[in-house]
Protein backbone atom coordinates (compact mmCIF):
# COMPACT_ATOMS: atom_id res chain seq x y z
CA UNK A 1 0.00 0.00 0.00
CA UNK A 2 2.83 2.46 0.25
CA UNK A 3 4.47 4.48 -2.35
CA UNK A 4 7.99 5.31 -3.01
CA UNK A 5 8.59 7.55 -0.42
CA UNK A 6 6.76 5.57 2.80
CA UNK A 7 8.59 2.18 2.79
CA UNK A 8 7.87 -0.65 5.49
CA UNK A 9 10.33 -1.48 7.51
CA UNK A 10 11.55 -2.80 10.92
CA UNK A 11 12.43 -0.36 13.48
CA UNK A 12 15.75 -0.24 15.33
CA UNK A 13 14.56 -1.13 18.95
CA UNK A 14 14.11 -4.54 20.34
CA UNK A 15 12.13 -5.54 23.46
CA UNK A 16 12.86 -8.65 24.72
CA UNK A 17 12.86 -9.69 20.79
CA UNK A 18 9.71 -8.13 20.21
CA UNK A 19 10.44 -5.89 17.44
CA UNK A 20 8.13 -2.71 15.73
CA UNK A 21 7.03 -2.88 12.30
CA UNK A 22 6.19 0.49 10.72
CA UNK A 23 3.55 0.39 7.88
CA UNK A 24 2.96 4.38 6.72
CA UNK A 25 -0.65 4.74 6.26
CA UNK A 26 -1.49 5.33 2.62
CA UNK A 27 -0.97 9.13 1.82
CA UNK A 28 -4.63 9.43 0.36
CA UNK A 29 -5.61 8.25 3.63
CA UNK A 30 -3.76 10.68 5.43
CA UNK A 31 -4.74 13.43 3.61
CA UNK A 32 -8.31 12.70 4.23
CA UNK A 33 -7.32 12.70 7.86
CA UNK A 34 -6.05 15.52 7.76
CA UNK A 35 -8.79 17.31 5.90
CA UNK A 36 -11.34 16.12 8.28
CA UNK A 37 -9.32 17.45 11.89
CA UNK A 38 -9.21 21.10 9.04
CA UNK A 39 -13.00 20.51 8.43
CA UNK A 40 -14.23 20.40 12.19
CA UNK A 41 -12.37 23.55 12.55
CA UNK A 42 -14.55 25.23 10.56
CA UNK A 43 -17.61 23.38 11.39
CA UNK A 44 -17.05 24.49 14.75
CA UNK A 45 -16.50 27.83 14.01
CA UNK A 46 -19.04 28.21 11.82
CA UNK A 47 -21.79 26.06 13.32
CA UNK A 48 -21.35 26.74 16.93
CA UNK A 49 -20.56 30.54 17.36
CA UNK A 50 -21.13 31.56 13.64
CA UNK A 51 -24.43 31.65 11.55
CA UNK A 52 -24.94 27.79 11.27
CA UNK A 53 -27.66 26.49 12.81
CA UNK A 54 -27.55 22.93 14.72
CA UNK A 55 -29.55 20.07 13.80
CA UNK A 56 -31.96 20.60 17.31
CA UNK A 57 -32.16 24.95 16.08
CA UNK A 58 -32.94 23.88 12.73
CA UNK A 59 -35.66 21.39 13.93
CA UNK A 60 -37.05 23.51 16.41
CA UNK A 61 -37.56 26.52 13.50
CA UNK A 62 -39.14 23.91 11.23
CA UNK A 63 -41.40 22.69 14.35
CA UNK A 64 -42.58 26.37 15.28
CA UNK A 65 -43.20 27.16 11.43
CA UNK A 66 -44.60 23.78 10.84
CA UNK A 67 -46.87 24.88 14.32
CA UNK A 68 -47.63 28.35 12.98
CA UNK A 69 -48.81 26.90 9.57
CA UNK A 70 -51.41 24.33 10.98
CA UNK A 71 -52.67 27.65 13.15
CA UNK A 72 -53.36 29.54 10.42
CA UNK A 73 -55.49 26.47 8.65
CA UNK A 74 -57.53 25.73 11.56
CA UNK A 75 -58.40 29.14 12.60
CA UNK A 76 -59.11 29.55 9.18
CA UNK A 77 -61.70 26.76 9.89
CA UNK A 78 -63.41 29.70 11.99
CA UNK A 79 -65.17 28.82 15.02
CA UNK A 80 -63.66 25.74 16.87
CA UNK A 81 -66.18 22.71 17.02
CA UNK A 82 -66.40 19.99 18.15
CA UNK A 83 -66.16 17.85 14.83
CA UNK A 84 -63.05 19.95 13.93
CA UNK A 85 -61.50 18.31 17.26
CA UNK A 86 -63.31 14.91 16.47
CA UNK A 87 -61.26 15.57 12.87
CA UNK A 88 -58.07 16.00 14.43
CA UNK A 89 -58.31 13.12 16.47
CA UNK A 90 -58.07 11.17 13.51
CA UNK A 91 -54.73 13.27 12.27
CA UNK A 92 -51.74 11.22 13.60
CA UNK A 93 -49.48 14.52 13.18
CA UNK A 94 -51.54 16.63 15.41
CA UNK A 95 -52.04 13.98 17.89
CA UNK A 96 -48.25 13.30 18.07
CA UNK A 97 -47.70 17.33 18.86
CA UNK A 98 -50.72 17.22 21.28
CA UNK A 99 -49.05 13.82 22.97
CA UNK A 100 -45.58 15.55 23.70
CA UNK A 101 -46.91 18.75 24.56
CA UNK A 102 -49.29 16.62 27.20
CA UNK A 103 -46.11 15.16 28.22
CA UNK A 104 -44.29 18.35 28.72
CA UNK A 105 -46.81 20.65 29.98
CA UNK A 106 -49.39 18.79 31.66
CA UNK A 107 -48.39 15.32 33.20
CA UNK A 108 -47.30 16.99 36.76
CA UNK A 109 -50.53 17.44 37.40
CA UNK A 110 -52.82 15.24 35.50
CA UNK A 111 -50.37 12.21 35.23
CA UNK A 112 -48.19 10.49 32.94
CA UNK A 113 -51.45 8.74 31.72
CA UNK A 114 -53.88 11.29 31.72
CA UNK A 115 -55.03 9.62 35.61
CA UNK A 116 -55.13 12.26 37.52
CA UNK A 117 -52.43 13.64 40.24
CA UNK A 118 -52.77 17.49 41.82
CA UNK A 119 -55.62 17.94 38.51
CA UNK A 120 -58.69 15.13 37.82
CA UNK A 121 -58.38 12.36 36.44
CA UNK A 122 -58.75 13.30 32.13
CA UNK A 123 -59.96 9.80 31.17
CA UNK A 124 -63.24 9.14 33.36
CA UNK A 125 -66.02 9.82 32.31
CA UNK A 126 -66.78 12.99 35.20
CA UNK A 127 -65.80 16.14 34.18
CA UNK A 128 -65.67 19.39 36.30
CA UNK A 129 -66.06 21.55 33.45
CA UNK A 130 -67.64 20.12 30.72
CA UNK A 131 -66.85 16.84 29.26
CA UNK A 132 -67.28 17.75 25.11
CA UNK A 133 -64.23 17.96 23.64
CA UNK A 134 -65.39 22.05 22.94
CA UNK A 135 -65.55 21.76 26.85
CA UNK A 136 -61.87 20.80 27.38
CA UNK A 137 -60.60 22.72 24.91
CA UNK A 138 -62.30 25.83 26.58
CA UNK A 139 -60.94 24.64 29.97
CA UNK A 140 -57.79 24.39 28.72
CA UNK A 141 -57.55 27.58 26.65
CA UNK A 142 -59.34 29.79 29.69
CA UNK A 143 -57.74 27.44 32.60
CA UNK A 144 -59.70 27.64 36.42
CA UNK A 145 -56.69 30.31 37.52
CA UNK A 146 -58.61 30.24 40.84
CA UNK A 147 -58.41 26.21 41.14
CA UNK A 148 -54.46 25.90 39.95
CA UNK A 149 -55.22 25.15 36.29
CA UNK A 150 -53.17 27.51 34.18
CA UNK A 151 -54.36 29.26 31.03
CA UNK A 152 -52.74 28.02 28.41
CA UNK A 153 -53.61 30.46 26.11
CA UNK A 154 -51.11 32.52 27.67
CA UNK A 155 -48.13 30.12 26.97
CA UNK A 156 -49.18 27.69 23.83
CA UNK A 157 -49.96 29.12 20.20
CA UNK A 158 -53.59 28.31 18.63
CA UNK A 159 -52.51 24.86 17.20
CA UNK A 160 -50.73 23.84 20.39
CA UNK A 161 -54.12 23.86 22.42
CA UNK A 162 -56.16 22.39 19.36
CA UNK A 163 -53.55 19.43 19.80
CA UNK A 164 -53.55 19.50 23.40
CA UNK A 165 -56.90 18.95 23.94
CA UNK A 166 -57.42 16.26 21.26
CA UNK A 167 -55.39 14.43 22.96
CA UNK A 168 -56.52 14.46 26.04
CA UNK A 169 -60.34 14.11 24.46
CA UNK A 170 -58.32 10.60 23.27
CA UNK A 171 -57.36 9.55 26.95
CA UNK A 172 -61.06 8.93 27.40
CA UNK A 173 -62.18 5.40 28.98
CA UNK A 174 -57.87 4.09 28.62
CA UNK A 175 -58.21 3.18 32.21
CA UNK A 176 -54.97 3.85 33.56
CA UNK A 177 -53.47 2.36 36.34
CA UNK A 178 -53.60 4.05 40.07
CA UNK A 179 -56.78 6.39 38.65
CA UNK A 180 -58.15 9.63 40.78
CA UNK A 181 -61.31 9.01 42.31
CA UNK A 182 -63.64 10.86 40.09
CA UNK A 183 -64.57 14.13 40.21
CA UNK A 184 -67.37 16.18 39.28
CA UNK A 185 -70.65 15.33 37.05
CA UNK A 186 -71.03 12.17 35.21
CA UNK A 187 -70.74 12.73 31.72
CA UNK A 188 -71.05 9.89 29.26
CA UNK A 189 -69.33 10.66 25.92
CA UNK A 190 -71.18 10.27 22.90
CA UNK A 191 -69.56 11.75 19.96
CA UNK A 192 -72.64 11.13 17.93
CA UNK A 193 -75.19 12.62 19.55
CA UNK A 194 -73.17 15.37 19.88
CA UNK A 195 -72.08 16.13 16.32
CA UNK A 196 -75.65 15.66 16.08
CA UNK A 197 -76.69 18.34 18.42
CA UNK A 198 -74.04 20.26 16.80
CA UNK A 199 -74.94 20.41 13.91
CA UNK A 200 -78.89 21.19 15.35
CA UNK A 201 -77.65 24.12 16.40
CA UNK A 202 -75.91 25.46 13.26
CA UNK A 203 -78.92 24.54 11.45
CA UNK A 204 -81.19 27.14 13.75
CA UNK A 205 -78.57 29.63 13.57
CA UNK A 206 -78.81 29.63 9.72
CA UNK A 207 -83.29 29.32 9.88
CA UNK A 208 -82.91 32.43 12.13
CA UNK A 209 -80.72 34.25 9.53
CA UNK A 210 -83.26 32.85 6.63
CA UNK A 211 -86.20 34.22 8.68
CA UNK A 212 -85.44 37.46 8.60
CA UNK A 213 -83.98 37.65 4.95
CA UNK A 214 -87.12 37.49 3.02
CA UNK A 215 -88.99 39.93 5.83
CA UNK A 216 -86.79 42.69 4.51
CA UNK A 217 -87.32 41.48 0.55
CA UNK A 218 -90.95 41.11 1.02
CA UNK A 219 -91.80 43.96 -0.29
CA UNK A 220 -90.56 43.56 -3.48
CA UNK A 221 -93.40 41.01 -5.51
CA UNK A 222 -95.45 44.16 -3.76
CA UNK A 223 -94.44 46.82 -5.66
CA UNK A 224 -94.09 44.03 -8.92
CA UNK A 225 -97.62 44.03 -8.78
CA UNK A 226 -97.98 47.69 -8.59
CA UNK A 227 -95.99 48.45 -11.37
C1 LIG B 1 -50.27 23.20 37.92
C2 LIG B 1 -51.12 22.06 37.75
C3 LIG B 1 -51.80 21.84 36.41
C4 LIG B 1 -51.23 21.78 35.17
C5 LIG B 1 -49.77 21.96 34.81
C6 LIG B 1 -52.29 21.47 34.26
N1 LIG B 1 -53.47 21.35 34.92
FE1 LIG B 1 -55.27 20.91 34.10
N2 LIG B 1 -56.16 21.14 35.91
C7 LIG B 1 -55.50 21.39 37.10
C8 LIG B 1 -56.47 21.45 38.17
C9 LIG B 1 -56.15 21.69 39.65
C10 LIG B 1 -57.73 21.27 37.58
C11 LIG B 1 -59.10 21.27 38.29
C12 LIG B 1 -59.67 22.63 38.31
C13 LIG B 1 -60.90 22.72 39.19
O1 LIG B 1 -60.88 22.12 40.28
O2 LIG B 1 -61.84 23.40 38.78
C14 LIG B 1 -57.50 21.05 36.16
C15 LIG B 1 -58.49 20.81 35.25
C16 LIG B 1 -58.27 20.46 33.93
C17 LIG B 1 -59.30 20.07 33.01
C18 LIG B 1 -60.79 19.98 33.31
C19 LIG B 1 -61.09 18.66 33.96
C20 LIG B 1 -62.55 18.54 34.32
O3 LIG B 1 -62.84 17.65 35.13
O4 LIG B 1 -63.37 19.28 33.80
C21 LIG B 1 -58.69 19.78 31.83
C22 LIG B 1 -59.35 19.31 30.55
C23 LIG B 1 -57.28 20.02 32.01
N3 LIG B 1 -57.05 20.43 33.29
C24 LIG B 1 -56.34 19.86 31.03
C25 LIG B 1 -55.00 20.21 31.17
C26 LIG B 1 -54.04 20.20 30.11
C27 LIG B 1 -54.32 19.78 28.69
C28 LIG B 1 -52.86 20.61 30.64
C29 LIG B 1 -51.53 20.81 29.93
C30 LIG B 1 -51.54 21.71 28.79
C31 LIG B 1 -53.07 20.89 32.04
N4 LIG B 1 -54.39 20.64 32.34
C32 LIG B 1 -52.10 21.30 32.91
C33 LIG B 1 -54.15 21.53 37.26
C34 LIG B 1 -53.21 21.57 36.24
Amino acid sequence: MSDGTDQDRLLEHNYDGIQEYDNPLPRWWLALFWITIVFSAFYVLYFHFGQGKLAVEAYNEDMIAYYELQAQQLLALGEIKESTLLDLMEDDAMMAGGQALYVSKCTQCHGENGQGNIGPNLTDDYWLHGGKLTDIYHTVTEGVPTKGMLAWKNQLGPAEILSVSAYVGSLRGSNPPDAKAAQGKLEPYDAEATLAAEAAEDAGDTEEQNEAGPDDTDPGPQTEDQG
